[in-house]
């Protein structure tokens, strides 16, 4: 109900009078009064004038389901909706959900992460109200060895939407790093749930620092609201990598992985540049040369082999 309290508020420049909304609801007066509170209470703007009625004067900057789906339009992603003021991690919501079922593209979403988890078990750093953290589930029809892709595709998605709605040139670091100036402003990571050659589900994972301050960022990382110096609305953000990712999705599941790799190569900042492979099993250098056809890095070491590279961090030489 307060989600249709608030469309009709949005919808109209004036006062909308109590009788009016109630009628159109087809709820009481008491009733709707009720639900005029229960948005005041968690951060609405709602003027109300005796003998004019009501009025959407602002929304709190919170990533509510009926925000994130409100002109969502999208066909998959985010139709069902899981929000959270707190929770340990995205990704173990998410896989609980997968495991009982819930539709591809089900969303994921948290204010904060106690949890939160990075590629190979590292800390993601989550303050209250400051970040997007998300988890989507997939459940693509591919073979294991595919899904390195989807973390591509998502880091393109990211990207495309910093450009659109933010107006910024961010850069991939192979494979997940989201990097503005250098500096690390999100991550994607991809886990996987699947049987010898088939994908049961894929969680994806994408964690953006938005309005986080200089002073509780490591040195190594950015927020948008550093680069730009200005607050990011962070539900027309959201929405957008939802746009971008399903657009991509799609194109993914009409095989045309060729068009997501040549976007990709657009973002990436490894490629072409001196790099160290820094791995659990070693460590060499050499030059980042292209993306493989599943999401590989390749690389051409000193002895001039060219080498797939599928886990890993990369760091740019100097
Ligand atoms: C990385 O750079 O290593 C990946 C970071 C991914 C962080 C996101 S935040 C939302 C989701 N939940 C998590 O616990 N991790 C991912």
């Amino acid at each position: 109900m307060e989600n249709k309290i608030l469309e009709l508020l949005r919808q109209s420049d004036n006062y909308l009078s109590g009788e009016e909304l109630s009628s159109k609801l087809k709820i009481s007066r008491q009733a709707l009064w009720k639900h005029i509170q229960n948005l005041r209470d968690v951060g609405y703007d709602i003027a109300a004038v005796p003998h004019l009625g009501y009025r959407f004067i602002s929304a709190p900057d919170r990533l509510f389901p009926w925000e994130i789906q409100f002109h969502l339009n999208t066909k998959v992603l985010a139709r069902k909706l899981y929000y959270f003021e707190s929770c340990n991690s995205t990704m173990d919501m998410a896989l609980k959900l997968a495991e009982e079922n819930v539709p591809e593209g089900t969303l994921v979403v948290a204010e904060t992460q106690t949890k939160g988890r990075g590629r190979l078990n590292r800390h993601w750093l989550s303050p209250k109200y400051k970040g997007i953290y998300l988890s989507l589930i997939l459940r693509p029809m591919i073979a294991p060895n595919q899904a390195p892709l989807l973390t591509l595709l998502s880091a393109v998605a990211v990207c495309q939407a910093l450009e659109s709605f933010c107006g910024i040139l961010a850069r991939i670091k192979w494979p997940n790093d989201i990097l503005i100036n250098q500096k690390k402003v999100g991550g994607i990571l991809t886990e996987l749930n699947a049987e010898m050659d088939v994908v049961r589900f894929v969680i994806v994972g994408i964690g953006l620092n938005v309005n986080n301050e200089k002073e509780y960022l490591l040195d190594s990382a950015t927020s948008l609201k550093v680069e730009k110096k200005v607050a990011i609305y962070r539900v027309g953000l959201l929405q957008e990598i939802l746009r971008s990712m399903e657009n991509l999705y799609f194109d993914f599941q009409k095989k045309k992985t060729k068009d997501i790799l040549q976007l990709w190569r657009g973002f990436a900042l490894s490629l072409g540049k001196r790099v160290r492979i820094v791995s659990l099993q070693e460590e060499f250098e050499g030059q980042a040369i292209d993306v493989d056809e599943d999401g590989s890095l390749l690389v051409r070491s000193d002895a001039g082999i060219i080498r797939r590279v599928t886990t890993g961090d990369v760091v740019h030489c100097r």
